[in-house]
């Protein structure tokens, strides 16, 4: 895992910085994030659409960890932004990431949002739907300003994944559909608007996706509605946004690809498809990563707490945290690895099951692992917790949500703080007593 090694003392170090250090000085749990990982897969990307001599952006979608200083990160290493939210908008633009390379994503963009978006000047609306087109029309022309746009069609592509992260078929939230000719119907109202520029598509086909064939079937669909607005509507697309999806290793039975082989697969289709449109521009390609770019750059540090032997079933281990600070295992059954960070070179000899603390029988972060024997106050390291661990975190049982550093070169900061008691009642307002009594 990336930058991780055993120091001499037997601790865990990631990126240089002793884990049992982290977590005496940031308390547990806390998030560690190894940010030379996340640079080195933003240039991995980067440089194979370099080397294919390919006009592409590379947008970080945030969703997968959002806070200021990852969208700084992500501003720094020359990527663009995907946004889904008003939230996320706010947060980058806080972070002073730049507008024009923000992207606007949602299938249910409020009008609040859009306005606040079109004030910012950013980059491009992802249009997800014939509403949201006529909306986004209907604003511009009140506010006299016009908005570039990417069409989000649904290839009908049924990707190799959880059903709760699937997009890209048909019968799905997500996108304009091209089979009954919404697509073509949203494209003809959008290159007839003054308002509107059509930058080109967008199709995502889904998330943790471990095979190219997806993303090559869904450019040849892609190019089938492409041939038709060429001959039809004289359209073609400057852009082509490919969506993110690419798969990591959370476990030894994940079998995800490099992260560059799949942009070198989609490059690689998009040349074969323009062989039939000659003296038509190659369109630009752009990506949108979330997990691949910071998933295996998070680990998460918990402190071992109280267990429960069934003798002859199971020993459960309990941890400072779980479902609040990760619900991945608990919504989709998904797996991580684990060692024990402070006694990191020790050979595993039992197996025992991570219980988190919250009141459910569900939450469970990791069912019969081996570790060495557990004690209390052990650390407790789980890797690849980089995407949707945090930004998924909730204040479920009013658990506070953890602290997030990152390192790099052993150098290690704060960059979101832990919650206190403080921050969790601070939106709450008292119940208003009646004066008078019944
Ligand atoms: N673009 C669009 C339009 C998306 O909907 C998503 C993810 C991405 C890009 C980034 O996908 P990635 O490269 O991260 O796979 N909470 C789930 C994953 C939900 C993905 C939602 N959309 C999980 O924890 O597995």
């Amino acid at each position: 895992y990336g930058t991780m090694n055993i120091g001499e003392n037997g601790h865990l170090y990631i990126g240089g910085a002793d884990t049992a250090e982290l977590a005496a000085q940031y308390g547990t749990p806390l998030y560690v994030y190894d940010t030379s990982l996340i640079r080195e897969r933003a240039r991995g990307f980067q440089n194979v659409f370099k080397e294919e001599g390919m006009r592409y952006q590379v947008a970080y979608a945030s969703k997968a960890f959002s806070c200021m200083a990852v969208m700084q990160l992500a501003e720094e290493e020359g990527l663009s932004l995907d946004v889904v939210s008003g939230g996320e908008l706010h947060t980058a633009l806080s972070a002073g990431f730049p507008p024009a390379r923000i992207h606007f994503h949602g299938n249910n963009k409020s009008e609040e949002e859009i306005r606040f978006a079109l004030k910012a000047e950013i980059g491009c609306f992802v249009v997800d739907n014939e509403d949201e087109l006529y909306l986004l029309e209907e604003i511009c022309r009140e506010t006299g300003v016009s908005a570039s746009v990417l069409l989000r069609v649904t290839p009908g592509i049924e990707a190799h994944t959880h059903d709760y992260i699937l997009t890209g078929q048909e019968d799905s939230k997500f996108g304009l559909d091209v089979q009954n000719g919404q697509a073509t119907r949203a494209l003809q109202k959008a290159i007839q608007s003054e308002v509107l520029h059509v930058l080109g598509i967008h199709c995502h086909i889904g998330s943790q996706i471990f095979e190219t064939a997806g993303f090559t079937m869904a450019i040849q669909t892609l190019f089938q509605l492409i041939k038709e607005w060429d001959s039809e509507l004289d359209y073609f697309p400057k852009v082509l946004n490919l969506g993110g999806g690419f798969g990591i290793r959370y476990t030894e039975e994940d079998t995800p690809l490099a992260p560059e082989t799949y942009v070198k697969a989609m490059i690689d289709e998009v040349k074969v498809q323009m062989k039939s449109f000659s003296g038509k521009t190659t369109p630009e390609i752009w990506i949108e990563p979330g997990r691949s770019l910071v998933g295996d750059a998070g680990t998460t540090l918990y402190k071992t707490g109280t267990q429960k032997d069934i003798p002859g079933i199971r020993r459960y281990v309990s941890i400072d945290g779980g479902m609040s600070d990760n619900i991945r295992p608990a919504l989709y059954q998904a797996k991580y690895d684990a060692v024990l960070a402070n006694r990191a070179a020790e050979k595993a000899s039992q197996e025992v099951s991570i219980a988190g603390k919250c009141c459910e029988s569900g939450d469970m972060l990791i069912w019969d692992i081996k570790l060495p024997e557990v004690r209390k106050d052990d650390l407790l390291a789980v890797f690849c917790t980089g995407a949707y661990g945090y930004s998924m975190a909730s204040n479920y049982n009013r658990m506070m949500k953890p602290a997030v550093v990152f390192v790099e070169n052993g150098d290690a900061q704060l960059v979101i703080r832990r919650e206190t008691f403080e921050d969790l009642t601070a939106q709450d307002l008292p119940l208003r007593r009646h004066s008078m009594s019944r």
